[in-house]
């Protein structure tokens, strides 16, 4: 795996000699914050050698280099999910890569299911830490001591630094930030009624697909994590509703002024970290 993920950061060099600061993934429909990157270049996954390509609707599949606000980052457009049929080892194949280019700060973004009932669609949460539902961690079989330790610390997986800017950033734009803990589920069904309220009871005030793994790798790594969720619904049986990816995507486009000045000016306080 090491070798594989050297060979793709020699390819992403090869075209752009670049050291990113600060790494971000963009979750379903958050995809529109790449237009407030500067001097990018747009690598699609397809051409980076042993990456795999998305196959989730609304997931572009691209990596773009750049800058926001003078900060040099690395963004990926589109993420890979356990549901697609992927190993764990494919889902944070990116996550890694982006630590091999020089990353020291990795900002998650997801769309998220509310279970907290003061949460309501397009609300924006900061991830305060996970519950790991999906059964499977992307550290499973032999560790590799270069990547980081076999039994990575977890006690704060997502940088109470980190948030606490976010909080202040927030704070200074006049938007009133959430907090949660993140559950994350292998899906691809969205959750029943009664796994809700099991989630619920675990202490999750959101559910969605993805972030965990990615989480996991970043911390094992010994890059500093922080995660938004773009709370999209309502858990399933909370309200009256039926769950459609495509008002999932709807919903985000509305939060989007709020999440891309969050985002570019918590990214301009990371570069300065
Ligand atoms: N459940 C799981 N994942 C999700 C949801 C949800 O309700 N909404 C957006 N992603």
């Amino acid at each position: 795996m090491y070798e594989k993920l050297s060979k793709a950061a020699q390819y992403i060099q090869s075209i752009k000699a670049t050291k990113p600061r600060v790494g971000v993934v963009l979750g379903s429909g958050l995809g529109i914050f790449v237009d407030q990157i500067e001097d990018k270049t747009i690598i699609p996954y397809n051409d980076i050698p042993f990456f795999k390509k998305t196959t989730v609707e609304g997931h572009e599949g691209r990596l773009i280099l750049g800058k926001v606000k003078g900060v040099e980052v690395a963004v990926l457009q589109g993420r890979l999910h356990a549901y697609e049929g992927l190993p764990m080892e494919e889902v944070v194949f990116p996550v890694r890569l982006l630590s091999i280019l020089g990353i020291s700060t990795l900002v998650l973004t997801n769309a998220a299911g509310g279970i907290n009932l003061n949460f309501k669609p397009g609300d924006l949460v900061l991830i305060q830490d996970h519950i790991n539902l999906m059964g499977k961690n992307p550290l499973i079989g032999p560790n590799n001591n270069q990547m980081g330790p076999r039994f990575p610390d977890m006690s704060h997986a997502y940088n109470p630094e980190l948030n606490d800017i976010m909080k202040a950033v927030s704070k200074n734009l006049g938007y009133n930030i959430q907090e949660g803990v993140y559950a994350g589920v292998l899906g691809p069904t969205y959750e029943t009624p009664a796994e809700i309220k099991m989630i619920r009871t675990l202490g999750g005030d959101m559910v969605g697909m993805s972030t965990v793994p990615e989480t996991i790798a970043a911390n094992h790594l010994g890059l500093k994590v922080c995660g938004i969720s773009c709370i999209t619904n309502m858990g399933a049986g909370i309200v009256k509703q039926t769950l459609k990816h495509e008002d999932i995507k709807e919903v985000a486009m509305k939060v989007m002024d709020h999440f891309t000045a969050l985002l570019n000016h918590s990214i301009e306080k990371f570069g300065q970290m």
